[in-house]
């Protein structure tokens, strides 16, 4: 209990809006398995951020419980992590309320995000687009969390919840902790198997740029086989000149381990499909472990739901505690 007070705290969140994929697998959750040892540990499936975009509702559903099996099965304990569905704690939808009338228009509409996704989704320019950025500095701030880890893309999000943060705490005395971006060292920047200048996303599963946890063997195998490789016949790490192959020498070494340097002397001299199927081969061997977990746990909605309700009491429970001292703070009468 004493050394649970001590503990720096994390939390991040994944949107269930598709499947997850190997990038954020080798990227994110993999990394997170050991931080539970160090941390308190916050997961989040952010599924009130994925109305800003439309989305079937029984997909959603699914795609919600599919996530929470992925987590687990990626290593994510329960037990040591607190793991739960976004719209459970309420507390986050109450505060970011609160964090909006501490938010500027005029910074909201610098968000880089909200400019690409207005420009995507020009019919539904919905206002949850706009404040996205507060809920999200509400789910960061109500667990006072110290390290948020996120990709490049959300950055500019956890910046802004700073100067929310720092605004707020500068007229009511020092609420909230300011957050950090935490990249964690081993993680692995995974590019597309098509355009490998851009980060591995779930919206190219029909390009075939992208794998997911969930995907068969065979599949993994197709996608690896036609991944873009580069001019030359080098395999060689040269992120400039070679994206491709350097990609495939990256998730090569996320994989088993192996250094680049080691990589490259494997294989120098063999050619670009020898190489493109021992990659393909290494992460069918990743994922399998995974996704067979996964399924398992996915058949088990008992169990799943267990996960959820505990995470969700879990999570409340400190989500109020901060809610409480800012409703106060802000001169709300307490009930
Ligand atoms: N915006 C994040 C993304 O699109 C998901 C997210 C929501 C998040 N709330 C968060 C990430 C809080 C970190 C912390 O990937």
């Amino acid at each position: 209990m004493e050394q649970q007070q001590t503990k720096k705290t994390i939390l991040s969140g994944i949107k269930p809006t598709g499947t997850l994929t190997l990038g954020s697998y080798l990227g994110a959750i993999k990394n997170w398995v050991e931080l539970a040892n160090d941390y308190e540990c916050y997961y989040m499936l952010a599924d009130m951020h994925a109305i800003t975009v439309r989305q079937d509702p029984a997909e959603l559903r699914r795609r919600t419980l599919e996530q929470l099996a992925q987590y687990i099965a990626a290593g994510l304990d329960p037990e040591k992590n607190t793991i739960f569905i976004q719209s459970h704690v309420p507390q986050h939808a109450e505060l970011s309320w609160v964090l909006s009338c501490y938010a500027m228009f005029g910074e909201m509409t610098r968000m880089t995000q909200f400019k690409d996704k207005s420009a995507k989704n020009a019919d539904n320019i919905n206002v949850g687009l706009f404040t996205y950025p507060v809920l999200m500095a509400a789910d960061i701030l109500i667990y006072n969390a110290d390290l948020v880890p996120v990709g490049d893309d959300q950055r500019q999000h956890v910046e802004i919840t700073r100067d929310i943060a720092q605004r707020f705490n500068s007229i009511y005395g020092d609420v909230f902790t300011l957050p950090e971006a935490y990249v964690p060292k081993t993680g692995a920047r995974v590019m597309s198997l098509q355009y490998p200048e851009n980060k591995m996303s779930k919206s190219e599963e029909d390009t075939g740029g992208c794998v997911s946890i969930l995907d068969k063997p065979e599949d993994i195998m197709r996608r690896f086989k036609r991944a873009v490789t580069d001019s030359g016949s080098e395999i060689r790490f040269d992120a400039k000149e070679k994206p491709g192959i350097s990609n495939l020498i990256q998730i090569l070494s996320a994989c088993t381990g192996r250094a680049f340097s080691e990589i490259e002397s494997d294989f120098s001299g063999k050619g670009y499909g020898d190489f493109k199927l021992a990659v393909g081969e290494a992460v069918v061997e990743t994922l399998r472990p995974v996704r067979e977990e996964a399924e398992k746990l996915l058949a088990d909605k008992t169990y799943l739901e267990t996960v959820y309700r505990d995470g969700a009491a879990r999570a409340q429970r400190r989500a109020q505690r901060l809610l409480s001292k800012v409703y106060k703070k802000v001169g709300f009468v307490a009930l």
